[in-house]
């Protein structure tokens, strides 16, 4: 048994499944995944050695590459004299004051300590603001693991298949309703019948967890409009697009303006991370200046803020990634289509500048969670395995995005397109 197969048998011991998340554990594909022992730049590399070319990126938040030497320096300077007290400090407030002087619509923000911690929140402060219990989320978006949200969600519960989870009472989703994405006849109809009962409207606006799937601007800006009306607060999840699809997300692509915005992955340089913020008057509801309670012993911690805040400024210093990643996702866009076509493979690619998603469809177009269900997942699992062994490591389900990162070359993305030459898919 070699090195990585023994590690993650013995995992199983002690873990349920051998993960801490359950999309790690290759469920559905017949093999162990690797183990992974350390990463540099565009690399990881495993336990026996082997290097992939990593195009998941810690699902994301490793834009920079593994180890960047800015964000490893500032871990390491931090780790001298704060790792945690659970009191005010200067670090916070660099990242609260950089996060706010550069994005748009974000006048405060609150630090947590993962992304289904920033989306629970933000939803329940948006309650509180409204003093309405229910919300609206979107069939195939994934906000995190909270009750509320465990409803077609995409991500790990729709690469299991199964429509939500155990142990979420009927209670906690009774005020969850259900639209379509990209359908704004579907909010339309909702916000008829019991539109001033909403508090918010939670959504994805670039959706990257039933694959990547953009939302149409005239949708989005319909929903705004029709938020607005009702009374009901606009919450753009960016725990995915933030700092990704832009510098300033996704928000800044769509000129839609969003009530609270929600941020987790990259915006805390890998380090266990989330944050929530948005108009002031609406922040200025949580406690202690308000009555919405939401707390935490880790948040705002020493290390997280040094990690985010070498993470944002040196992607804020230096937009020049962005066209870069932009770039390189053209050529890798353009270079599978070319090999679909080739072996006379259909395949769809949805992407937004550096994260993507290569769906095995005979459809025309893939917009919506009904859309992305009709992908080939037998043929996705062929193509995942091969390219692992070829060294490229990807998202193991269909219903994920594909990251570029920032030390990404063209080298790098051939590489990709020779090992995506040499596949034999099997279709069953
Ligand atoms: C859009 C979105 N929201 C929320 C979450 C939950 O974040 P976390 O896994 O940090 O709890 C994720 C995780 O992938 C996500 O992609």
């Amino acid at each position: 048994m070699n090195k990585n197969d023994a590690i993650f048998e013995e995992s199983k011991i002690y873990m349920p499944g051998g993960v801490n998340s359950p999309v790690r554990a290759f469920k559905d594909l017949d093999i162990n995944p690797p183990v992974i022992k350390r990463g540099s730049g565009t690399y990881v590399y495993d336990e026996e050695g082997k290097e992939y070319v990593d195009f998941v990126g810690a699902w994301g938040p490793m834009i920079l590459g593994h180890c960047d030497e800015d964000v490893v320096k500032a871990i390491q300077d931090t780790a001298k004299e704060a790792i945690a007290f659970g009191a005010p400090t200067n670090l916070e407030l660099k990242l609260a004051r950089h996060m706010c002087k550069t994005l748009e619509n974000v006048d405060m923000v609150r630090m947590v300590n993962s992304g289904t911690e920033a989306t629970m929140s933000a939803i329940k402060l948006a309650r509180g603001y409204t003093g309405r219990d229910k919300i609206i989320k979107f069939a195939g978006c994934y906000h995190g693991h909270f009750d509320g949200f465990l409803v077609s969600a995409g991500s790990g519960v729709m690469t299991e298949g199964i429509p939500g989870s155990l142990g979420v009472p009927q209670d906690s989703i009774k005020n969850t309703l259900i639209a379509n994405y990209n359908d704004i006849g579907s909010i339309k109809s909702i916000f008829n019948t019991c539109g001033k009962e909403i508090a918010a409207i939670i959504i994805e606006p670039v959706a990257g967890n039933m694959g990547v799937i953009p939302s149409n601007k005239e949708f989005l800006k319909e929903l705004s409009v029709l938020c607005k009306e009702n009374g009901t607060l606009l919450v753009f999840d960016e725990v995915m697009s933030g700092f990704r699809v832009a510098y300033r997300g996704a928000q800044s692509l769509y000129g839609v303006k969003p009530d609270l915005i929600t941020f987790a992955k990259i915006m805390g340089g890998g380090l266990p991370s989330g944050a929530y913020g948005g108009r002031a008057d609406i922040m200025e509801k949580l406690s202690p200046l308000g009555a919405v309670y939401q707390a935490g012993t880790m948040s705002g911690n020493p290390l997280v803020m040094a990690a985010g805040y070498a993470t944002l400024t040196k992607l804020y210093n230096n937009q020049e990634y962005y066209s870069k990643m932009e770039e390189l996702g053209c050529l890798l866009e353009n270079g599978v289509k070319q090999v679909a076509k080739e072996k006379s493979i259909n395949v769809i690619i949805n992407r937004c500048g550096a994260m993507s998603t290569i769906f095995f469809s005979d459809l025309d177009k893939i917009e919506n969670y009904d859309d992305a269900k009709l992908s080939n997942t037998k043929l996705y699992a062929s193509y995942f395995k091969h390219m692992l062994t070829k060294g490229i490591n990807l998202p193991p389900s269909q219903f994920e995005a594909l990251f570029l990162n920032v030390k990404m070359e063209q080298c790098h993305i051939e590489r990709f397109l020779e090992a995506l030459r040499s596949w034999e898919p099997i279709y069953k």
